[in-house]
């Protein structure tokens, strides 16, 4: 018998117009995929734009399948490769097989869960200084607001830079690059030159080369000073981290993972931030219950909200992976190119794993703790979010600070939609609220809370 053909024509899936298709895609992700699992089921085909064609997944099995899979054969950082002129070559979020093991290891151990407590004093301060400045009485879009606090958070833990004129120096670099890169002109730049050219060319350069500068230097000053051991911040860390053959990472990697650690952990963190209120000021049983129980110093209700907001509105619309070799899933002979995509939003809406998936109900994460396979905001397998720790233990000192404070209402009563702010799933109103008032709760600050 002849060996099966390696195709995706065999996996079910839409006969629409590629437009059409990636229209869905890039306009309203999660509806879109919503329809095409009713008519398709749990593995479907499509087509976004010109690229390779996407095999979408979204059972725990299937998942599973593809978080264990080789990562010689599943490849995720070719398919970031949009980001290379800004992240640069070094990129753990772009690399593959040996040289992505190599970064991964050196980060791995300043990111272990154990090591967040020491940064919840940063958290709080900065959170707690952002919202002593909300307006009493006003209307207010949070979205931005989440983004001051978890950019302060980035360039005090993770670059350690203290307060005043050289932190802002560089943060406002820092803030002006990634605003300039996602600008709608230059993404059409990058998509007409694609990565390597664009990065080679006089606007690329003239538009990084301020903040690289910055860094450079910060590194210099850094060794000169000669006290990394006495620090605590990730970037000293990675000073001081060695590989295998004892190699320290150089000046070009350190910007690189710098880079990367800002644009994977700065509008992620704040988005969830945002959710999450904006899913609690539309549900004021839930977020009365919160409020009680940290007023009473209990903090298994805000693990609760924490998972359950990110389950329902998970920040980024898939987790992919680029075959290279043929792979047999689902029943289904994959040939090498193929993009498979674990959709979040279909596996965290799946009935089957949580009744009612539309609802937002804290309480399901109470006596059930997040599945491996079925709880994949952070994505999965060797490739999981490096800074879930991180990411999880800011929004547990932030929403504190922020709901043990004041009193929140929205604005419009109707949910806010879910909108795409280039790769993130964002409030279509950026989080509005009314700041109503102060709470005059039993408020007691939290003990430092791990995990
Ligand atoms: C709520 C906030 C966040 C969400 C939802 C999130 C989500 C993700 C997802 C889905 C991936 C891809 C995982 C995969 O391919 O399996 C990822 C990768 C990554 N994230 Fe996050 N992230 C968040 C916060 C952060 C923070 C705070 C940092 C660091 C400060 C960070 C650093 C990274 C890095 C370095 C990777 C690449 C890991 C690798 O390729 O080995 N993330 N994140």
């Amino acid at each position: 018998m002849p060996a099966a053909t390696a195709t995706t024509s065999t996996v079910p899936g839409t006969r629409a117009p590629r437009a059409v298709q990636a229209f869905g895609f890039f306009a309203r992700p999660t509806p879109y995929f919503a329809k095409q699992r009713a008519r398709h089921g749990g593995m479907f085909r499509m087509h976004v734009a010109d690229e390779k064609p996407w095999v979408v997944v979204s059972t725990p099995e299937l998942v599973k399948q593809v978080f264990t899979g080789d990562p010689a054969v599943f490849h995720a950082g070719s398919a970031n490769s949009v980001l290379l002129p800004l992240l640069g070559d070094h990129s753990v979020l772009l690399l593959d097989g040996k040289e992505h093991l190599r970064q991964r290891k050196l980060l791995l151990p300043a990111f272990h869960g154990e090591r967040m407590a020491r940064y919840g004093d940063i958290m709080r301060e900065a959170a707690e200084r952002e919202v002593a400045t909300w307006p009493i009485g006003e209307d207010l879009q949070l979205a931005p607001r989440m983004q001051e606090i978890t950019l302060e958070v980035i360039m005090r833990a993770v670059f350690g830079m203290k307060e005043g004129a050289e932190l802002d120096h560089v943060r406002n670099l820092l803030l002006a690059l990634i605003e300039n890169v996602m600008r709608p002109q230059t993404f059409l730049a990058l998509a007409i030159a694609g990565p390597q050219r664009f990065r080679e060319s006089g606007w690329a350069k003239r538009m990084l080369g301020p903040a690289d500068e910055a860094l450079f230097a910060e590194f210099a000053k850094r060794r000169e000073a000669g006290n990394l051991e006495d620090r605590d911040d990730i970037l000293s860390l990675l000073m001081l981290a060695r590989d295998e053959d004892g190699r320290p990472l150089g000046d070009r990697e350190l910007r690189d993972e710098l880079m990367t650690l800002l644009v994977a952990g700065h509008e992620t963190t704040a988005t969830s931030l945002s959710w999450a209120i904006e899913r609690l000021i539309r549900h004021p049983d839930k977020l009365a219950r919160l409020q009680a129980e940290l007023d009473e110093g209990r903090e298994e209700y805000l693990t609760a909200v924490i998972h359950e907001t990110l389950r329902l509105r998970p920040v980024l619309p898939v987790v992919v992976r680029d075959l290279q070799a043929d792979v047999e899933l689902g029943g289904h002979l994959l040939p090498a190119g193929t993009r498979v995509a674990c959709s979040i939003s279909l596996m965290h809406t799946s009935p089957e794993v949580y009744p009612d998936p539309h609802a937002f109900k804290p309480e399901r994460f109470l006596d059930q703790k997040p599945g491996t396979y079925t709880w994949i905001p952070f994505g999965g397998g060797i490739r999981r979010c490096l800074g879930a720790s991180f990411a999880l233990y800011e929004m547990k000192q932030v929403l504190p600070a922020i709901v043990q404070q004041l009193d929140l209402q929205p604005v419009d009563p109707a949910s806010e939609r879910v909108a795409r702010r280039l790769i993130t799933l964002t409030p279509g109103n950026r989080a509005l609220v009314r700041v109503a008032g102060r709470r005059t709760p039993a408020a007691r600050p939290l003990a430092t809370m791990v995990g």
